[in-house]
């Protein structure tokens, strides 16, 4: 199977004048092309900073990041990133929102989907239909993706 990302013993410290935060420590995994990966977990547990680590927003300490077989230096177009805090027209209702916002992200034809809390904006039932939507765009459309959420139920859902 073709690996897509490879991440390996990255961490993570962000440093403020406050203080510093470890926010990811000797992270490593693989993903491979047509896996559709979710990463559960509570706010503040590095979700949003893993994305932006792949996408090659953030640097990490360490860089051993390999995406499409190349070392991760800068953003590319290889990698469409649907962000947590989502900017759509005002006219249309949050679920509407996500979809654009899915078709936008994949209207670049990326390699490799980030989807960042794609679903928080959203009330329960349409938070499913949703999620049950985008699942299968990504499955009809062959992507390989990764999406963070807080959301156990709808981590499942898209599996
Ligand atoms: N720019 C930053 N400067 C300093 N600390 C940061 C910064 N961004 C994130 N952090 C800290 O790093 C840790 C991980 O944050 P991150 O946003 O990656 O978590 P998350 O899992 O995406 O949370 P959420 O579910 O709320 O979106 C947190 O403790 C956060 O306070
Ligand atoms: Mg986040």
């Amino acid at each position: 199977m073709e690996k897509i990302v490879e991440i390996k013993n990255i961490s993570m410290n962000y440093h403020t004048l406050e203080r510093e935060t470890l926010a990811l420590k000797d992270l490593s995994f693989k993903v491979y092309k047509g896996d559709i990966v979710s990463i559960v977990s509570p706010s503040g547990c590095g979700k949003s900073t893993i994305l932006s680590i792949i996408s090659g927003l953030l640097k990490s300490s360490s860089r051993k990041i390999i995406v499409n077989g190349e070392p991760v230096s800068s953003t590319n177009k290889t990698i469409g990133y649907m962000f947590q805090k989502d900017h759509y027209p005002r006219q249309l209702s949050g679920g509407m929102g996500q979809r654009v916002a899915l078709i936008r992200t994949l209207a670049i034809e990326p390699e490799l989907l980030l989807l960042n809390e794609p679903f928080s904006v959203l009330d329960y039932q349409t938070r499913l239909a949703v999620a049950n939507d985008i699942g299968s765009i990504l499955k009809k459309e062959k992507k390989t993706a990764i999406m963070m959420t807080r959301d156990i139920k709808t981590g499942k859902f898209v599996i």
